[in-house]
């Protein structure tokens, strides 16, 4: 019976001397776990005269709990020291300078063709695109460019087979589109185009945006105005467009767009090569025969189409030389398109 007194004073001496809660959790099953001291007296109450049960149980039991005592006053003070040491070893220095990731950048034909995609968003435009692979017919046939037609020169074509060709221009999403969407129609048209052509403004796969409005009343005034608000958003308030006459065999009258100059407003400089304009895009009124190839009927509708390089925008817009720039990926030139 003096025994508990004994295992108390040891129970204490031997926690006090564990350095962590594991080693103390050790101590304590030593004493309270399953095949400790404690457990083994209690067990020992059997050899015990019956008279004498009651008061060694309860004297058990006030050890049980004069240890559960003393474990728990250490661990407490246990816990506490582990946390100070992982605190310390865990301290964060919030004056050091942060770890530096790289951060990528649109592309400038993205931001480019995004702006001009929020422009005409603006003006009700809606999305359409139209595949990279593409047949004669639509790339050419369908737009009034039959097989001998000299147009088919005017841009070098990549076949890929029989009537199977990488489109040379956005305009084969026009067909695509009348063919499934009666008028009223106000489509834009991004996408890549494929020429068999190089140099410092050429590149053999470049970016168009097509545009094309179909409706009862669409003339030559509503495309200049449209022309006029898409100039003042892309490039500056203060932009002027002028049409010039031209030729394409899908529109009828065809014009050419010019801009006045984005570097020196007008006045003439050397991008300009002094005549105070840029030209930017062509256009003109859909051709009778296109409407009819895709079932319009052009005495009832008229509409409006153009089609401009994303590449040529770009560099106006950023006052970039050489179109090869945007294909070469350097991360140089493409780290500075950034917000
Ligand atoms: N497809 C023409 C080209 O690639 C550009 C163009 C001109 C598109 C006049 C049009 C248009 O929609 O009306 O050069």
């Amino acid at each position: 019976m003096e025994d508990t007194e004994k295992i108390a004073v040891e129970a204490r001496e031997e926690a006090e001397k564990a350095e962590s809660s594991r080693a103390l959790y050790e101590i304590k099953m030593k004493f309270l776990g399953r095949t400790g001291k404690v457990t083994a007296l209690l067990k020992g109450m059997r050899d015990i005269a019956a008279e004498l049960r009651p008061a060694f149980g309860k004297k058990v039991n006030d050890l049980r709990e004069k240890l559960e005592g003393i474990f728990g006053e250490i661990e407490a003070r246990v816990k506490a020291k582990e946390m100070e040491k992982k605190l310390a070893s865990e301290k964060i220095d919030v004056t050091e300078p942060g770890r530096h990731t790289a951060q990528g950048a649109l592309h400038p034909i993205t931001r480019t063709r995004d702006e001009l995609i929020d422009v005409f968003a603006g003006m009700g435009f809606e999305i359409f695109e139209g595949p990279e692979i593409e047949t004669e017919y639509y790339n050419f046939t369908a737009l009034n460019t039959p097989a001998d037609h000299p147009a088919r020169d005017m841009q070098d074509t990549f076949y890929i087979g029989d009537g199977v060709l990488l489109r040379t221009q956005t305009s084969a999403g026009q067909i695509r589109l009348m063919e499934k969407k009666k008028p009223p129609i106000k489509m834009l048209s991004p996408g890549r185009v494929f020429r068999s052509d190089d140099d410092a403004t050429h590149s053999p796969m470049f970016h168009q945006m097509e545009g094309l409005v179909v409706d009862k009343t669409i003339t030559l005034c509503d495309l200049q105005g449209m022309l006029d608000e898409f100039a003042r958003k892309m490039f500056s308030s203060s932009a002027k467009t002028r049409l010039r006459p031209s030729y394409f065999p899908f529109t009828e009258p065809s014009v050419e767009v010019d801009v006045s100059c984005t570097a020196c407003g007008g006045k003439g400089c050397s991008l300009c090569k002094g005549t105070g304009w840029i030209e930017v895009l062509g256009a003109g009124m859909v051709n009778r025969h296109v409407l009819e190839n895709c079932g319009v009927d052009p005495d009832e509708y008229t509409g409006f189409a153009f089609g401009m390089g994303i590449e040529r925008i770009a560099m106006l817009k950023y006052g970039i030389r050489h179109i090869r720039s945007f294909f070469e990926n350097d991360t140089r030139f493409l780290q500075q398109f950034k917000d």
